[in-house]
């Protein structure tokens, strides 16, 4: 496997899936000409590396776009880049997770991460090409692919996350992290007893890295072990100058700093990940820069999100289908043939199940466990589970069934108050964070199914098809 953000990108351009773009501005033209890549090219976009970014030395560089099809995603984890259909892709990656063992990082004494030191007067965030990503973000936000390191003060485990990170100034960024998120448990620790909280952000990383910050593991665990894991080799570490935390060796660029109790600046306004500017701007805790380290002609990684289908989606899209698949099995429900929430749902929002009904009651079941379940609970909106005839991936065949074996009275059901978010444009107004939720069972109703009077399907069988893609190869294929 690829050992860094540069090799991934050797492995990403042999695929021709990598595209170099020289010239464009920091201020307002990286995020939106992302955005409209991704829009015209829906789950096929390339990574985007933009270089001779005015107002910075060629070769200080910026990425977008690193999980934008299931080829980079497969390249980032070691999975094979040949599959079948999208639902042996969720299957591979499923079983990959559920097999891998925990490798801790090992301490190295150099990397190239540490080409340049910065610390105190010396020290300016703005020495890297920073964007402002969205047309509506009145500042730059230098942390939106990054993995921000902080160390639990009661175990001493260390969680990576994605945490975004507007710049105020060269030596102040700030760094918000929600409610419920590892990090922000990490720092409501440190805060309730009064002391500041040292931090690493990293936001020149390695994809796979930057992968497992981004995805739910689990409490307790650390990203370094859960990535070693993958890899089948620790990750290389060095020890922070400033907070003494490991560090990945060969990360592009690092920001070490301290967030300290009671201080607290406006963070906002960014164009969020429901496609939205949900969130007003608040005061927010922000972090003082102490040192930066950087490799020679860095790499700036980012992943600003906007309305779907954005250079994010498909990553929580993959995790989360996969989770939600795992949790129903291990609940014991039987049958469960495919998971997939759909890019355009923001990856959270419209989950499809498909299920072989066994027994009356199945497809509730299945509908109410995987709205409910750890994996499925945070920020959904609709859950439909559908047959196993239809593919939860297919958009058509899932609107198909919901047309003709849904009846608006008896196949609704609605969860209320559920966990939501704040960036929700729906969010129950005046009960804090909660929405409502609508199930769906577009399911034949299992009892005419049992008397066998539901009409059959105008289709091919799958003998006919075989016979006639041998016979008529030139029409078919
Ligand atoms: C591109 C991107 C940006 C994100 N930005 C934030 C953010 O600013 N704040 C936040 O709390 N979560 C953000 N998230 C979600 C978290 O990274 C995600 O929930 C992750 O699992 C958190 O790790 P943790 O469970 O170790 O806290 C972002 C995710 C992505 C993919």
């Amino acid at each position: 496997m690829f050992k860094d953000l540069r090799e991934w990108l050797d492995e990403v351009e042999k695929l021709g899936e990598l595209k170099r773009v020289s010239g464009a501005h920091w201020d307002g033209e990286m995020g939106p000409l992302t955005q409209l890549v991704h829009e015209k090219y829906h789950g096929s976009a390339p990574a985007l590396l933009f270089d001779d970014i005015p107002g910075y030395p060629a070769g200080y560089r910026t990425l977008y776009g690193h999980f934008s099809t299931l080829n980079r995603i497969a390249v980032t984890l070691g999975l094979p880049l040949e599959y079948g259909s999208k639902l042996e892709f969720i299957e591979n990656y499923r079983r990959k997770m559920e097999a891998q063992e925990l490798i801790p990082p090992v301490a190295v004494k150099d990397g190239p991460v540490l080409e340049n030191v910065h610390t105190g007067n010396d020290l300016d965030v703005l020495e890297f090409p920073v964007p402002r990503h969205h047309e509506l973000d009145t500042a730059r936000y230098i942390g939106t692919a990054s993995a921000v390191i902080t160390r639990d003060p009661d175990t001493g485990w260390y969680n990576l996350g994605t945490y975004r990170s507007q710049v105020y100034d060269g030596q102040t960024v700030g760094c918000q992290i929600t409610e419920g998120k590892h990090g922000r448990i990490h720092r409501d620790k440190y805060f309730e007893r009064g002391q500041p909280m040292k931090v690493a952000i990293v936001v020149g990383v390695d994809p796979l890295l930057y992968l497992a910050s981004a995805s739910p593991v689990a409490d307790g665990v650390s990203e370094y072990d859960f990535v070693g894991g993958i890899r089948g080799e620790p990750v290389g570490v060095i020890e922070g100058p400033y907070t003494g935390f490991p560090i990945p060796a060969n990360a592009e660029i690092v920001l070490e700093g301290e967030m300290v109790p009671g201080e607290s600046r406006v963070e906002g306004p960014f164009g969020e990940w429901m496609g939205y500017y949900g969130v007003p701007p608040v005061p927010r805790p922000f972090v003082r820069v102490k040192a930066v380290m950087h490799r020679d002609s860095p790499i700036l990684t980012c992943a600003p999100q906007h309305r779907p289908v954005d250079e994010t989606v498909l990553l929580k899209t993959v995790t989360g289908s996969a989770a939600i698949w795992g949790d129903l099995r291990r609940a014991g429900i039987p049958e469960v043939r495919g998971v997939w929430q759909h890019e355009a749902g923001l990856g959270v929002r419209f989950t499809v199940i498909s299920v072989r009904q066994r027994y009356p009651g199945h497809a509730r079941q299945v509908l109410h466990v995987a709205s409910s379940v750890q994996s499925g609970a945070y920020n959904g909106k609709w859950t439909v589970v559908v047959d196993d005839d239809i593919d939860p991936t297919d958009i058509d065949q899932v609107l198909w069934a919901m047309c003709t074996r849904f009846d608006p009275v008896e196949d609704v059901d609605i969860i209320r108050k559920a966990w939501s978010s704040g960036r929700d444009p729906m969010v129950l107004p005046g009960t804090g964070n909660f929405n409502n939720r609508i199930l769906v069972d577009a399911t034949v109703p299992y009892n005419r199914k049992l008397k066998g009077d539901f009409p059959p399907v105008v289709g091919v069988s799958p003998e006919l098809t075989r016979d006639l893609y041998r016979k008529w190869a030139g029409v078919v294929l």
